[in-house]
C-alpha cells in the first residue's frame, strides 16, 4: 500500500470506521500524489515568479499560448481561463459558486457538514467515481425497477456490483419506500448496500412528496440501525425541474448528519438542469461530519481523476461558471422551466382526455424531462419500431411494457399529435397481432 494512501485511510479510520469499510480495493488503494506533479506545479505557480518550468503547458507573452483560429471564435474569454490546466479537482471560482447555488437550492443542506463539491467529467463521470471508490464484486447497488440503464454498466459491468432492483412504485403508486428498505436489510450478510436515489426519475419523470421522502430517510436509517454500512448517491441530473407538489429539494440535505453509518453523496452538474449537455460539468459532494474525513475523500476522489481524465475540460467549467454569475441566470432558468412544465402540463392534459385508456395507462410523473407510458395490449419494442418507421417518431422501449417519451423535445404544438399517433400506431400493431 503507497504510504500516502494508508495515510488517507487512516484518517478516515479514525474519523469514522464504517467509511472506511465502504471503501473498495481500488477505494482504499487510490491517492492523489502529495508530491507529484500537480502539486509541484500548483506551489511553483504562487512562488515561481522568475521561470516557472514545471507543467507541460506553453506559455507566450506570459499567457497561454493559443491559435488564432480557436481563440478568435472564443474572444469574449481571457485564454488563462480557456487553454489552461483546471486543477483536477475543478475550478475553485466554480466550486465555491455551485456550492452556493446548491445551498440556496436546498435549504436543508444548510448548517450540515458536507465537502465542497468537486468538479466531474458531468454525472455519469461522478457516479463511476462512486462506483471506483466504493463498488466491488459481492456488494449490493440497491436501484429502483425503473431506472437509468448506465448504472448497471457503471456499477456492475465495470466494478462487478450485484445490481438489486426493487418496485420503483407501491401498490398505491407512490414510491416504494417498503421495497427500498426490504432490499437494504437484505444486504445485512454483507453489511454494506450502495443505494441509487435518483428523482426526478429517468425513465419515469417520478419525484416523491415530503411524506414519501421522509420514509425514503427511514428506510436508509432503518439499514444503518441494522448494522449496514450505507453508501447512498443521490443521482439528481434532473434536479430544479419539479412541476408539481413533489419534494423540491434533492434528499441528500437529510441524510447529511442522520447516522455515523450512512454516507451521502450527493451527484449533480450542469447537465441537464442548465441545459449544456455536452459541456460535460458535474460535481460530487460528500456529506460526513467529519472533516478531516471529507478531506481524504476529496483527495481520494481526486486521485481517481488524476488517474482517469487528469483533470476536467477548462473551458466548460469557464461557461458555466460565467453563467452562474450572470445577472440573467436565475431569470432565464425561471423561462426554461416555464416550457419545461408547460409540456409536462400538456402531456398530463392530453393523456388524461380519456381516448387513450384502452391502450395504456402511464405511470405517475411530475418532474424532469420524461414520461413513461405502460402498454396493455402491445409489446414496446415493436411499437417503438413500428413510430420509427411509419410515422418517424422515436421514442425508448424499456422492457415488453414500457415506452419511455421526452416530452423535454417536444414543443407544446406537437404533444398532441404525438400521443395520437402513438396511439395509431398502437392500435394498428394490436389489429396485426
Ligand atoms: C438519471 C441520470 N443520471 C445521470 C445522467 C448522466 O448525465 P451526464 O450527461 O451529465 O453524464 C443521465 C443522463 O441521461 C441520467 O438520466
Amino acid at each position: 500500500m503507497n504510504p500516502q494512501a494508508a495515510q488517507l485511510n487512516d484518517t478516515i479510520r479514525d474519523g469514522n470506521p464504517h467509511v472506511y469499510e465502504m471503501l473498495s480495493d481500488l477505494g482504499r488503494a487510490i491517492y492523489f500524489p502529495k508530491l507529484g506533479i500537480l502539486s509541484q506545479s500548483a506551489e511553483a505557480k504562487a512562488k515561481a515568479g522568475k521561470y516557472n518550468a514545471t507543467i507541460g503547458t506553453a506559455l507566450e507573452g506570459g499567457k497561454a499560448m493559443h491559435l488564432g483560429v480557436i481563440q478568435d471564435t472564443l474572444s469574449a474569454y481571457d485564454p488563462k481561463d480557456l487553454y489552461d490546466y483546471a486543477p483536477a479537482s475543478g475550478k475553485p471560482e466554480l466550486r465555491e459558486a455551485w456550492k452556493k447555488k446548491m445551498v440556496a437550492d436546498n435549504p436543508s443542506m444548510e448548517g450540515k457538514s458536507f465537502s465542497h463539491p468537486i468538479v466531474t467529467n458531468a454525472l455519469t463521470h461522478g457516479l463511476s467515481i462512486v462506483a471506483d471508490l466504493f463498488a466491488g464484486p459481492g456488494d449490493a447497488v440497491i436501484i429502483p425497477d425503473k431506472n437509468w440503464e448506465n448504472y448497471e454498466l457503471t456499477f456492475g459491468i465495470r466494478r462487478g456490483a450485484d445490481m438489486m432492483e426493487y418496485p420503483l412504485y407501491n401498490a398505491d403508486n407512490r414510491f416504494n419506500a417498503e421495497g427500498l428498505k426490504e432490499a437494504i436489510l437484505a444486504a445485512k450478510p454483507s453489511g454494506k448496500a450502495i443505494v441509487v436515489l435518483n428523482f426526478p426519475n429517468n425513465p419515469t419523470g417520478y419525484t416523491p412528496g415530503a411524506e414519501e421522502g421522509r420514509t425514503i430517510v427511514e428506510a436508509v436509517k432503518a439499514g444503518a440501525e441494522a448494522g449496514i454500512n450505507v453508501v447512498v448517491v443521490t443521482d439528481d441530473a434532473y434536479f430544479g425541474l419539479f412541476f408539481e407538489d413533489s419534494l423540491h429539494e434533492s434528499i441528500f440535505g437529510q441524510l447529511c448528519g442522520l447516522h455515523p453509518r450512512i454516507l451521502p453523496i450527493k451527484i449533480d452538474g450542469a447537465t441537464k438542469e442548465e441545459y449544456v449537455w455536452g459541456f460535460r460539468v458535474g460535481f460530487i459532494t460528500y456529506g460526513s461530519d467529519n472533516r478531516d474525513v471529507l478531506a481524504a475523500l476529496e483527495q481520494k476522489t481526486m486521485g481517481i481523476i488524476r488517474a482517469t481524465i487528469s483533470s476536467g475540460p477548462h473551458p466548460s467549467q469557464t461557461f458555466v461558471l460565467h453563467a452562474l454569475k450572470a445577472p440573467g441566470f436565475e431569470e432565464q432558468r425561471k423561462q426554461k422551466f416555464e416550457v419545461m412544465k408547460g409540456r409536462a402540463n400538456r402531456v398530463k392534459e392530453v393523456l388524461d382526455c380519456g381516448k387513450y385508456a384502452e391502450e395504456w395507462d402511464y405511470y405517475p410523473f411530475n418532474s424532469g424531462y420524461f414520461m413513461c407510458l405502460k402498454l396493455k395490449k402491445v409489446s414496446a419494442e415493436p411499437l417503438r419500431q413500428l413510430l420509427l418507421e411509419k410515422y418517424g417518431i422515436g421514442t425508448i422501449a424499456l422492457g415488453d411494457t414500457d415506452l419511455r417519451v421526452a416530452f423535454s423535445c417536444i414543443e407544446e404544438s406537437g404533444i398532441s399529435e404525438l400521443f395520437d399517433l402513438i396511439h395509431q400506431a398502437a392500435l394498428e400493431l394490436e389489429a396485426a397481432n
